[in-house]
């Protein structure tokens, strides 16, 4: 019989340390794609702009120990350049932790662009993890060739990116757990092809109003892909939320991206 849970009070317990936090974070072997994002409790994904007005000491705790377990973090090129996406150093994440689980000291960042409009002298390509570009034929052979002296370069589509072959081409790399940081426009469309295996959402407790988008922007899902919640965490008001895609729900909620061709 279904019934309600009670989440809160909390049972008494210490708070989670990292390794808690690592352990509570831990997910199945293989292949596996987990989004991380955070939104006020009206729905806000970003604060002047950027997601840093709704990020506390708490939440940036639990992005760190999502990155630590990662082998790749993936982003659009939207949030890279709105948020000065650097390449991830170790002194970021936990490399004793990702040592004991066979990792090498940080995850690569990966790149989603169509255009390619992106500062190959920034620290975004800087990293001790080579960062990977996804991108598709659009870009040009110009863009395309000097993003090859810095990067390991995938094209995967032709017009737009096409986020299963993406994933492939991070498999094929050997970067199997892929932790999707956004922004919006690429997280609806990891979700459209029915890539999302996990959400961790962040409720910031806080009301913004305005025009802010929400954490998933584009055409409308349909149906819209279902998930079932497997953890609810709390810090400071923060409710740390995890999802996973119900059972059966990895049929595409709709197939064209949301990046006009
Ligand atoms: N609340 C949160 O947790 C959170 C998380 C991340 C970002 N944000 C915020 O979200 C805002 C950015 O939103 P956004 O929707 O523009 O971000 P985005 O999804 O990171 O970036 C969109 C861009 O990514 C590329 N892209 C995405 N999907 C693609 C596809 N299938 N094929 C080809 N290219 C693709 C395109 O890049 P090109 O233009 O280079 O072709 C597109 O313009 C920022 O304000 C950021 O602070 C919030």
């Amino acid at each position: 019989m279904r019934r309600v849970r009670r989440l809160l009070p909390l049972p008494a317990q210490d708070g989670l340390g990292p390794d808690a936090l690592l352990a509570a974070y831990a997910c199945p072997p293989g292949p596996w794609v987990r989004a991380n994002m955070v939104a006020s409790l009206d729905g806000a994904a970003t604060a002047d702009g950027r997601s840093g007005g709704l990020s506390g000491p708490a939440d940036k705790r639990v992005f760190r120990v999502l990155r630590a377990l990662a082998d790749v973090v993936l982003v659009g090129a939207g949030t890279a350049r709105a948020e000065g996406y650097a390449a991830v150093q170790p002194h970021e994440t936990y490399p004793e932790a990702r040592a004991a689980a066979g990792r090498p000291p940080t995850a690569a960042i990966a790149v989603v662009t169509r255009r390619l409009d992106l500062d190959l002298s920034s620290g975004l390509f800087a990293g001790p993890a080579r960062t990977v570009v996804l991108t598709c034929a659009a870009a040009g052979q110009d863009r395309l060739a000097a993003a090859r002296a810095v990067a390991d370069v995938a094209v995967v589509g032709e017009t737009t990116v096409d986020v299963p072959e993406a994933l492939s081409a991070l498999r094929a790399r050997g970067l199997d757990h892929v932790l999707c940081e956004g922004g919006p426009s690429l997280l609806r469309d990891v979700a459209a092809c029915g890539r999302l295996d996990e959400l961790c959402l962040t409720l910031s407790p806080q009301l913004r109003a305005g025009g802010a988008a929400r954490v998933l922007v584009g055409p409308a899902l349909e149906p819209p892909p279902r998930m079932v919640v497997v953890s609810v965490l709390e810090e400071d008001g923060d409710l740390f939320l995890r999802f996973q895609a119900a059972p059966g729900a990895s049929e595409p909620g709709s197939t064209g991206p949301s990046v006009a061709g």
